[in-house]
């Protein structure tokens, strides 16, 4: 019997002010399986977290909906627990930021870093709303991008060209809130100084609490001095004011991650644990967080100096996953892949999703797709078709011949045997979080048991008279494999695993019950577990996803101070013919090419398609001599919406290949072509 572990498992914590979508739910999902693993093992766990109130985002918004923002966050919790209620989260307590509990943890671990002489203030320049009378984060500011002009661009970063600058950088700017045009203004911050804390940092981050990729992007940003820590926000603000300045807050993201502990320290009230012995450095309890891989430095870096600062253990494990994918793309409300997750359960059962993700994470940080067309086909073909399958096909004959009892042998324990035998491995693939090395061992397994019921025909010999007992042996050995399986799967599908349980009239919540068969032993009547996933489901899931979601503007979220951690998910979906023969592609001759005038990387082309001529202002400055593009012929996107430019209208845009970030190619016809061809 190995020792039993006291564990604390949490999720990434929520905004208060959106719904729950698929990609909560792929995080939410792996740390449930993790969690109810542990539990299965026999350890105690402890699944804590909460919703993420506080922040200018969420104040906006409660303003919007003519509500305070402890009505909007309170509306909020309900809905959010319901998802996670319905997709079967085993949480043990899943609590909010803006608690009293909170406060006083987050004063505690400020106090902590004030002892420490990690805190600093100085004065800032910042944005500031004359009319509404507030400062801007930099997502609530917007303008013309200083690089390339396009207009109503963000505070922090183009979309058009990518740059990212300084919100003082950006052309004719203008406050989301109010429309006005802010004003610069200075007002008094503290910082954190996390170079304070570089040494200790660098032997967390190598004392294997993290995944390798993450530990070696930590060692990149250990290159550099690292930045203060602005965890400051004026009023007004919905947050935690500081001690001692009632008008300035907590930046939401210092108090984020203590409400890890506060919703524990609630398990900790209501279970009677000691909440201050599992929180001593040398504690020999464990903490573990899944996060995301974009907030991987709050997590590796502010937050383990925050618990330092106050003498607070330090994480296990910080795990990060990649984001999701649907049909290979950003999830887009237009394509109806923006999946909430009450839409999912609305048309989808929960277990579905639960495997399918468990099918597809490792324990690295690559993106996870879930292509609807494949999640289908592996939901009908491993859970429906073969796992429980086994069961279907055993259960009858075992009432029918043999008044619902197995028999009191296995025909078949060297085959039983091969099953325990993989236990170890499937425990530890679990352990390390790689569910899809767990499944694929489960699913190969499956294609045994099936091969063994095809060999053995009980359908056949039932047929002949005296060889009854050999039809039971053989559903005996098939709703033995079964229960092993399920067993397994049990922290993975647990909605199924409980309907299982009252089939095979066994509990399966103890994921090492498996040396032992059942024999002679009552089994209930099979009910079907699972249904096949139709098609038709899943056309309704982006159906009530584009109408729900079309007229939803995008929320404005809390951005981060920090490095971005990891590259985003490629926005590369596959289109249908349609949508491309939309792009009107035109042969174009330029006839002027210049410089422009405060644009270092852009060219002012005149293009020549046949029935007119059309500005445009291209990117490949730099690359190309003006003067020899003039005469050559490229090719153009003519219907593309005219954008209004600091330096003129551009009415098109010109084709060209490169790598990321390197020199541009300019696409050519072969000579013949003239201008005003179309390209198809
Ligand atoms: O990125 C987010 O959605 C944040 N609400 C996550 C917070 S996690 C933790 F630090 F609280
Ligand atoms: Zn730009």
């Amino acid at each position: 019997m190995t020792t039993k572990r006291r564990i604390l498992v949490t999720a990434a914590l929520p905004y208060a002010n959106g719904p729950i979508h698929l990609g909560h739910m792929l995080e939410y999902i792996q740390t449930d399986i993790w969690a109810r693993f542990q539990r299965a093992r026999g350890h105690e766990v402890w699944f804590a977290w909460a919703d993420d109130a506080h922040g200018t985002p969420i104040m906006l918004h409660a303003e919007k909906q003519g509500k305070t923002p402890e009505q909007l966050i309170a509306a909020m919790h309900a809905e959010h627990l319901r998802d996670f209620d319905d997709f079967g989260l085993s949480y043990d307590n899943f609590s909010s930021t803006h608690s009293e509990t909170n406060r006083g943890l987050v004063e505690r671990i400020w106090q902590g870093l004030k002892d420490n002489g990690a805190v600093s203030s100085r004065a800032i320049e910042q944005f500031f709303d004359p009319d509404r009378g507030m400062f801007l984060p930099d997502r609530f500011i917007r303008g013309n991008c200083p690089k390339c002009g396009a207009e109503d661009q963000y505070g922090d970063s183009c979309e058009v060209c990518g740059a990212t600058y300084d919100p003082t950088e950006l052309v004719e700017p203008r406050s989301v809130v109010s429309g006005a045009r802010p004003v610069m203004k200075s007002t008094e911050h503290f910082f954190v100084t996390l170079e304070h804390f570089r040494n200790s940092l660098k032997d967390w981050v190598r004392s294997g609490a993290l995944q390798d990729e993450v530990a070696n992007k930590l060692e990149e940003w250990f290159g550099e001095r690292l930045r203060d820590w602005d965890v400051t926000r004026d009023a007004p603000y919905f947050g935690f004011a500081i001690p001692g300045h009632p008008d300035k807050f907590f930046y939401v993201w210092l108090d984020a991650p203590v409400g890890y502990l506060a919703s524990f320290a609630e398990i900790c009230q209501r279970e009677g644990l000691d909440f201050e012995d599992w929180m001593r450095p040398d504690s020999p309890t464990e903490m573990h967080h899944f996060i995301g891989k974009d907030i991987i430095y709050f997590h590796c870096l502010f937050w383990p100096a925050m618990l330092e600062a106050a003498g607070i253990r330090r994480p296990t494990g910080v795990y990060a996953h990649g984001f999701l994918t649907v049909n290979g793309a950003k999830m887009s409300k237009s394509r109806g892949t923006f999946i909430k997750a009450r839409t999912w359960l609305d048309h989808l059962h929960a277990d579905y999703l639960r495997y399918y993700f468990a099918a597809k994470l490792g324990s690295g940080l690559a993106d996870i797709d879930l292509n609807l067309e494949d999640f289908r086909a592996r939901v009908n073909a491993d859970l429906v078709g073969k796992l429980i399958n086994i069961a279907s096909r055993s259960a009858g004959f075992i009432h029918k011949l043999g008044g619902g009892k197995l028999t009191a042998e296995l025909p078949d324990p060297a085959l039983y045997q091969r099953f325990v035998d993989a236990h170890d491995a499937i425990a530890a693939d679990f352990e390390q979080r790689n569910f899809q090395g767990a499944i694929r061992r489960i699913m190969a397994l499956a294609d045994e048991a099936n091969r063994y019921i095809d060999e053995h025909k009980p359908w056949v010999l039932a047929k002949e008279a005296g060889r009854e007992a050999e039809v039971l042996a053989v559903c005996t050995q098939g709703i033995n494999l079964f229960r092993v399986m399920m067993n397994w799967l049990a922290p993975v599908i647990p909605h199924t695993a409980a309907a299982a349980a009252e089939f095979l009239n066994a509990s399966l919540d103890d994921f090492d019950a498996i040396d032992q068969p059942l024999l002679d032993h009552a089994i209930a009547r099979f009910k079907p577990l699972l249904k096949r996933v139709e098609p038709e489901q899943i056309e309704r899931v982006l159906t009530s996803s584009r109408e729900s979601l079309e007229a939803t503007p995008a929320a404005i979220t809390e951005t981060s101070a920090a490095p971005p951690a990891a590259a985003t998910a490629e926005d590369t979906a596959m289109i249908e013919f349609p949508e491309f023969a939309k792009v009107d592609l035109r042969v174009a001759r330029i006839v002027k090419a210049e410089n422009v005038e405060g644009a270092d990387k852009l060219l002012r082309l005149e293009l020549d398609i046949g029935s007119e001529t059309r500005q445009v202002f291209a990117g490949i400055r730099g690359h190309y001599d003006p003067v020899e593009l003039e005469g050559r012929l490229t090719v153009m996107v003519a219907n593309l919406k005219p954008r209004k430019m600091r330096f003129g209208l551009s009415e098109g845009m010109v084709l060209a290949a490169s790598e990321e970030g390197g020199k541009p190619y300019l696409l050519s016809p072969d000579s013949g072509a003239t201008p005003g061809m179309k390209v198809k």
